[in-house]
């Protein structure tokens, strides 16, 4: 059985102050809470302030991108080791607005992938395709492809500790959901993927997350789909109510 897993991506948004307000009212509800692992990922200027406020909770603390990279010249990146000390747990990776504007690429995301794998973060790939793929009938080769590369090399060990999250991109802030049905057929379909790739133990045991759009009147019969293992949260992530709603329909 796989522990859901809702992750809430501010993206670019929240002051430091308006983080931890929101981080102390998401506290108030799920400081606790067992039966779903809760991630907050502010952005990096925030993470420090998140991690104190969750600290004594069961509340994780992610990034949303890191470096490939362990240190030196790299203008304006993050390094693992930075994002350790700030007691960060999960990171984001290639998620499709990073693909679509910083042109991060399937063998770029890989190295990063490889690289918080070794480093003990866990990393969550984020795959999808776009409204034209869809209608040209190319997801699944899209998708393959993502996953494929995205995580290349990998150990069949190490999909206890990764996420894969699939965020259909016309899904994403545009108030369309996937269908339930839409979103369980992808989910079922990376899950055989990564069987193919590496065995069915992984394969049953990695967490598939669904992200875009999803909201608390949705979420519930995404979240009750056999492959759906969570979810990714933009928009509804912003604010407390909204979040904590859509953990506790994974309950
Ligand atoms: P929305 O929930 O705003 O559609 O964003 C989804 C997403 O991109 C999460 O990473």
């Amino acid at each position: 059985m796989r522990k859901k897993i809702i992750a809430g991506n501010w993206k670019m948004n929240k002051t430091v102050q308006d983080a931890v307000e929101l981080a102390n009212a998401i506290k108030l509800d799920l400081a606790g809470c067992k039966e779903v692992d809760v991630v907050l990922c502010p952005p990096f200027t925030a993470l420090k302030a998140v991690s104190d406020v969750v600290s004594e909770t069961l509340i994780s603390v992610g990034a949303q991108n890191m470096s490939s990279e362990d240190d030196g010249a790299y203008t304006g990146e993050i390094s693992h080791t930075m994002l350790k000390e700030l007691f960060v747990r999960y990171v984001i990776l290639g998620h499709s607005e990073r693909r679509e504007y910083y042109k991060e690429t399937d063998l770029w995301i890989n190295k990063k992938m490889k690289k918080a794998l070794e480093k003990n973060l866990r990393p969550i790939l984020c795959v999808g395709e776009k409204l034209e793929v869809r209608e040209a009938g190319e997801t699944e080769s899209v998708v393959e492809e993502q996953v494929r590369e995205g995580l290349k090399d990998i150990p069949a060990a190490a999909y206890t500790e990764l996420v894969i999250a699939y965020e259909p991109v016309w899904a994403i802030g545009t108030g369309k959901t996937a269908s339930s049905e839409q979103a369980q057929e992808v989910h079922a379909f990376i899950r055989g993927i990564v069987k193919d790739m590496v065995g069915k133990d992984a394969a049953d045991a990695v967490r598939i997350q669904y992200g875009g759009s999803m909201k608390p009147a949705n979420a519930g019969e995404l979240l009750a789909q056999p492959d759906i293992d969570g979810g990714l949260i933009g928009g509804a992530a912003l604010e407390a109510r909204s979040f904590v709603d859509i953990v506790k329909a994974g309950i």
